[in-house]
This record gives C-alpha cells, structure tokens and sequence, in this order.
C-alpha cells in the first residue's frame, strides 16, 4: 500500500507523514528530502544552484540512498544537513528541471520498491506515485504555516522572514515546468490550519483503515 501526501510548505505533511507511518508500521519516505540531497551535494561542491546542465551533472553522479530512515549521499549520513537556509531556497531551484525531477523520481520509485509506504513531497500523488491506493491533499493558510516553520527550526529568522520565504517556495513550487503542486481527482482535501497534527493523522489513518477494507472486499 502507498499512501502519498501532498501539499505546500509547512502545512504539516512531513510530521503527519511519520505519525501515519508508525501508526500504520509503514515505511516513511519523505520526497523533498532527495531533492534537498541533490541541492546539498550541489551546494557543497561550489556549484551554482541555477546552473542546471551543473545541477543535472551532481544528481548524476552522486548515490543516494537511505538508511535506518536517513538519507545518505555516497555512503554518508547527510540527514541534519538538508534543512539550512541556504538549501530551503536552492532546494526549489534545483526541484524546477524537469530532466533532473525524471532522475530523482527514478530514485524516489526504486528506494520504495514494493514496500508499505507513507510519503510526501510536491508532486507525490500526481507524478512520483499516481497509483498510490491513498492520496491526500494538505492545505493551511501560509501565517499559520510560517508559525510552524518558526517552531520547528532554531535558526532565529524573523516570522517576516519566513512567511516571505514560505511565499517565495509557493510561487516557485506552483509554477514549475513539471512537477508543480496540484491536487490530484482523486486526492483526499485536508485542511490543516485548525487541526492538530493528532488530529490530521487520525483523519488518515481512517482513510487508509476503510481502503483496506475495500480492498479485502473486491
Ligand atoms: O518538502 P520539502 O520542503 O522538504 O521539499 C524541498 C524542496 O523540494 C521544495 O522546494 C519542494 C521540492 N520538492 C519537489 O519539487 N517535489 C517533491 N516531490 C518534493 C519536494
């Protein structure tokens, strides 16, 4: 079973994701963080982020992998390296080549295999995985979404701050040539801007509960 979550920044989909996938004792995978990887490596190597033919070149050559839940690049844990601002902001950039996004979604779909998966990312349900069993769509007003990136991470931006950026990564993430944000047919619509993360996790997990049954019936 896939199920696959969708959405903008910061409206919970990455906390909700892991708490559905303990829940259900399925695998999380968290599909921004390949891109962040990529974004990373680029950023490491002295590459500019808006030099794609460069950007394609560093997907290319590097190996990315999981373990123990973490992403690796060549080998080497890079987890806590993947949420700086420098790559929040190159990390949409990167995410716009659609020949890059065809290498990494490559990536995304062999790492999943046939496992049980709960995971997210801008175009999960749309283009990663448009046969997932369980799609959902989640949405939250971007001052709420701000406060929550403000919560999360301790890198003493202003609340302007991060709403402009959170602004900026919507704008790009809307607008890309492949692999924009959308709400697939057949996606299940959660606005989470007054719900607990409880809350939503319940929400899906009860979905995921009553497709099973569907399933075992037909
Ligand atoms: O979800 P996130 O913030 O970790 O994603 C990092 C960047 O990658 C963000 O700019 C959106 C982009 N992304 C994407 O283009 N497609 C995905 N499936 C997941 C993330």
């Amino acid at each position: 079973m896939i199920v696959a979550i969708d959405g903008p920044a910061g409206c919970g989909k990455s906390t909700v994701a892991r708490c559905v996938a303990k829940e259900l004792g399925y695998y999380f995978l968290n599909t921004g963080s390949f891109y962040r990887a990529v974004t990373y490596a680029h950023i490491q190597r002295g590459g500019d982020c808006s030099d794609r033919a460069a950007c394609l070149e560093t997907a290319r050559s590097i190996e990315i992998t999981v373990r123990d839940g973490d992403i690796c690049i060549d080998g080497q844990d890079v987890e806590d390296k993947l949420h700086t601002k420098a790559v929040d902001m190159n990390a949409s950039i990167v995410s716009s080549d659609p020949a890059l996004r065809q290498i990494v979604t490559g990536i995304i779909r062999q790492i999943a295999g046939s496992m049980d998966i709960v995971t997210e990312g801008r175009d999960t349900t749309t283009v990663i995985f448009p046969f997932a069993q369980c799609k959902f769509y989640f949405d939250a007003n971007a001052e709420i979404r701000a406060r929550r990136r403000i919560e999360q991470q301790g890198e003493g931006q202003s609340f302007e701050e991060v709403l402009e950026l959170i602004k900026k990564r919507d704008h790009n993430d809307m607008n890309k040539e492949v692999g924009s944000l959308k709400i697939a047919e057949d996606a299940v619509y959660i606005d989470t801007s007054h719900l607990t993360i409880t809350q939503v996790c319940e929400k899906v997990v009860s979905v995921v509960h009553s497709r099973q049954k569907e399933g075992a019936i037909s």
